[in-house]
């Protein structure tokens, strides 16, 4: 397969998956693996820089497969696999980790965010070299674009540096990974403070909608989302960032332009809007949901997928290891 690699990971949790992940993330899954050679993983390792329960994080991972095989993820077209799975992923994130600086890592802003909020004595030594977990994982593959979301632009920097350094110490291997980052979706916004982003850590129950959500209570949320006192359906991120985050939602899931939907809507109100967009929203979830729970029931399947995937993405990865142990000196 001579196609660009693309390379992209999610990490398991607790619940599923929200419409932020999707739109700004496993949506390009789905869409790249039909013109690239595409690797996708449910990154378990980077999940226990905080403590998780094992039973716990067992079904997580499980459920983050059934999620994205639900999403539209051909595991015949893309290779599906969780990170644990393949060993070579931490032993090349030693090698990362002695090519980052310490002031480097220090400036990651997601970092900086988490172990404030946790203080240094709930904040694991993991949590400060995940970037260079994400790095291995990321070259390991060759990869050439990754499919993210806007708050993953500053770790795809670092691993831009990392690739470039790598090149220039121990001889050219590595291509330079472009972030796929979509303007429209990149970063989808929280439906009750529409000026930070939709997220499982920071958003209140009704700010964030979960794809596995009951439709009934996502089409809830829809319609309670915070928009503005003005009356005019216009996108406009800085004056109207409610409005806005609604119409880029609702243009991604149905495929209508916004200045379609801005016409659409002319002399209307948002009343209507958003419940258009409810609707919208919950015949997307619906099938997903029953998609995902049709995965769940079959286990053998699942992990039947999830093996094919981790022997494929070794066979890589091993081959990239021992060329760069060999590099190295090892
Ligand atoms: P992390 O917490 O380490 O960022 P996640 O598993 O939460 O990782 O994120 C999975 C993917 O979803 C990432 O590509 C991330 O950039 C993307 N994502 C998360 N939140 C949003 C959002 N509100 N809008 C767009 N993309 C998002
Ligand atoms: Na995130």
């Amino acid at each position: 397969d001579n196609r660009p690699r693309v390379f992209s990971g999610i990490q398991p949790t607790a619940g599923s998956f929200h419409l932020g992940n999707y739109l700004g993330a496993v949506r390009q899954w789905v869409a790249l693996q039909e013109t690239h050679d595409a690797f996708y993983s449910v990154v378990d390792l980077h999940s226990i820089t905080i403590a998780k329960d094992p039973a716990e994080l067992r079904a997580n991972t499980r459920l983050a497969a059934a999620q994205l095989l639900a999403a539209g993820v051909d595991p015949d077209r893309a290779t599906l696999f969780v990170q644990s799975h393949v060993a070579e992923h931490t032993q090349m994130s030693w090698v990362v980790e002695c090519l980052t600086g310490f002031g480097e890592a220090s400036r990651m802003t997601q970092f900086k965010d988490k172990s404030a909020k946790q203080g240094n004595d709930g904040t694991s030594v993991g949590l400060f070299t995940y970037p260079a977990l994400m790095v291995a994982d990321i070259l390991l593959y060759h990869t050439n674009e990754v499919p993210v979301g806007e708050d993953q632009r500053q770790h795809l920097e670092l691993t831009r540096n990392i690739a470039e350094r790598f090149n220039a110490r121990y001889g050219e291997l590595f291509p330079v990974p472009e972030p796929h980052i979509l303007k429209e979706t990149g970063k989808i916004y929280d439906l009750q403070d529409p000026t930070v982003k939709m997220s499982k850590s920071a958003s209140t129950p009704k700010g964030i909608v979960e794809l596995l959500d009951e439709p009934k209570a996502v089409a809830k949320k829809i319609k309670s989302a915070v928009t503005d006192t003005d009356t005019v359906i216009r996108y406009a991120p800085e004056e109207k960032p409610g409005v806005s985050n609604l119409l880029t939602v609702y243009s991604t899931l149905t495929g209508a332009g916004i200045p379609e939907l801005e016409e659409k809507y002319a002399g209307k109100g948002y009343g209507a809007l958003k419940t258009d967009l409810a609707e919208v929203v919950t015949e997307w979830v619906t099938p997903f949901r029953e998609r995902t729970q049709e995965y769940l029931g079959d286990p053998e399947t699942l992990d039947g997928i999830l093996a094919k995937g981790a022997e494929k993405a070794r066979s890589v990865a091993a081959e990239t290891l021992a060329t760069v142990y060999d590099k190295v000196g090892f």
